[in-house]
């Protein structure tokens, strides 16, 4: 299953393979903001807390908008990181404001 926790809503869901974080936030009701869907304006920004070896590796948008020491933490971009094996992971929707 899938944790995830939106700034509101918290919710366990199954997984969908080959969809993004933020995709399966939005088809659960999870309250996850966005607004570009591109990889640029971070609204999706979110901490992966466990299971980050069940998304896909980060992209070249991620690369570019999230600074090194963030993803080595484990923040990575909803609109961009998706679902490719299933396992339990859990996020967080962690936005800069
Ligand atoms: S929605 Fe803009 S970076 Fe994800």
């Amino acid at each position: 299953m899938i944790e995830l926790s939106g700034r509101e809503v918290q919710r366990s869901v199954a997984p969908v393979l080959g969809i993004t974080v933020l995709d399966l936030a939005e088809r659960n009701d999870v309250d996850w903001n966005s607004f570009c869907k591109r990889g640029t304006c971070a609204r999706c920004r979110c901490l992966v807390i466990e299971g980050i070896e069940y998304l896909s590796e980060p992209n070249l948008a991620e690369e570019r908008r999230l600074d090194p020491e963030e993803m080595e933490e484990g923040y990575r971009l909803g609109c961009q990181s998706k679902i490719e094996a299933v396992g339990p992971v859990k996020i967080k929707h962690t936005p800069y404001f």
